[in-house]
C-alpha cells in the first residue's frame, strides 16, 4: 500500500458508511466561511459519537468545545425528543457560527450553547440532571478539569469521550514540550488512575490525520475521593 492509502480508506469508509447530509456539510462549510479552524471531527468521528449516545441510550449530554456545532449536530440527532445538548463554547464568534448551524439543522430547541470559559460554566450546571455522555474536545490544557466535572456532573454509566489524544504520535514522547501535548497525557494519566473512571483509548487515521479518541466509563460520580 502506498503511505496514505489511509486516506483512500477514509474515504471508501465515508462515502459507504456515512454518506452525505446537506446540513452538515454546509455546517462545515459555513464554518470554513467563518474563519474559524478546520478542527471539527471527522465524519467518521461525528457518526461514531453520534451512535455512541445512541447506545448510550443518552438524554442529556455535555460538549465541551462547540467549535462551529458540527459534532453538536451529530450528538442533537441521538437525542429522543425531551433530550437536550448543554455545549459550552468560549469564543463568541464560535458560538454565533455554531447556532446558525444548529438551527439550520433544526436542532436548535434541544442544543443549549452556553458562552464562556468551560472551567467557568462547568460549576453552574451543577444540581441538574446527571449528564449521560460527555465529549471533551476543547483547549487541552484543561482536560483534568473537565474530567473532574465529567465525574461531578455524570452518574454510574456516564459514556465519557476525550478528543485527539493521539496527536500524531506526540502523546507518547514524555518529553514533550507542548502544553496541549502535557495536558493531553495528564488527562489519560487520570483516566488511568482515578477512582471514577475506566478507561481506554484507540488511534484513529481518518480526514483529521493520525490522531486518537478516549473512551470512558463514569464508574463512581461526584467529587473525587480522597484517601
Ligand atoms: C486541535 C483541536 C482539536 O479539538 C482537534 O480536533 C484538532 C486540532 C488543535 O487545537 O489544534
Ligand atoms: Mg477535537
Amino acid at each position: 500500500p502506498t503511505p496514505d492509502a489511509w486516506r483512500r480508506v477514509d474515504r471508501y469508509l465515508t462515502e459507504t458508511l456515512v454518506g452525505h447530509d446537506p446540513v452538515l456539510e454546509s455546517a462545515v462549510a459555513d464554518q470554513n466561511a467563518a474563519g474559524l479552524p478546520a478542527i471539527e471531527v471527522a465524519p467518521v468521528g461525528g457518526k461514531f459519537l453520534h451512535l455512541l449516545a445512541r447506545i448510550a441510550g443518552a438524554r442529556r449530554i455535555l460538549e465541551v468545545g462547540t467549535l462551529g456545532g458540527y459534532s453538536t449536530i451529530w450528538l442533537a440527532r441521538a437525542l429522543p425528543a425531551d433530550g437536550q445538548v448543554v455545549s459550552i463554547e468560549a469564543e463568541p464568534a464560535n458560538a454565533r457560527v455554531a447556532r446558525a448551524n444548529l438551527r439550520r439543522a433544526q436542532v436548535d430547541e434541544r442544543v443549549e450553547v452556553h458562552e464562556g470559559r468551560a472551567a467557568d460554566v462547568l460549576p453552574t450546571l451543577e444540581g441538574g440532571e446527571p449528564f449521560d455522555l460527555v465529549f471533551i474536545d476543547a483547549d487541552k490544557e484543561s482536560n483534568t478539569i473537565y474530567l473532574d466535572w465529567a465525574a461531578r456532573l455524570g452518574r454510574e454509566g456516564t459514556v465519557v469521550v476525550v478528543d485527539n489524544v493521539g496527536r500524531a504520535g506526540e502523546v507518547a514522547n514524555p518529553a514533550t514540550m507542548e502544553s496541549h501535548v502535557i495536558g493531553t497525557q495528564r488527562g489519560l494519566e487520570m483516566l488511568a488512575r482515578d477512582h471514577r473512571f475506566d478507561a481506554t483509548a484507540l488511534q484513529t487515521l481518518d480526514a483529521k490525520g493520525w490522531d486518537g479518541v478516549a473512551l470512558a466509563v463514569v464508574v463512581e460520580a461526584g467529587p473525587a475521593r480522597h484517601t
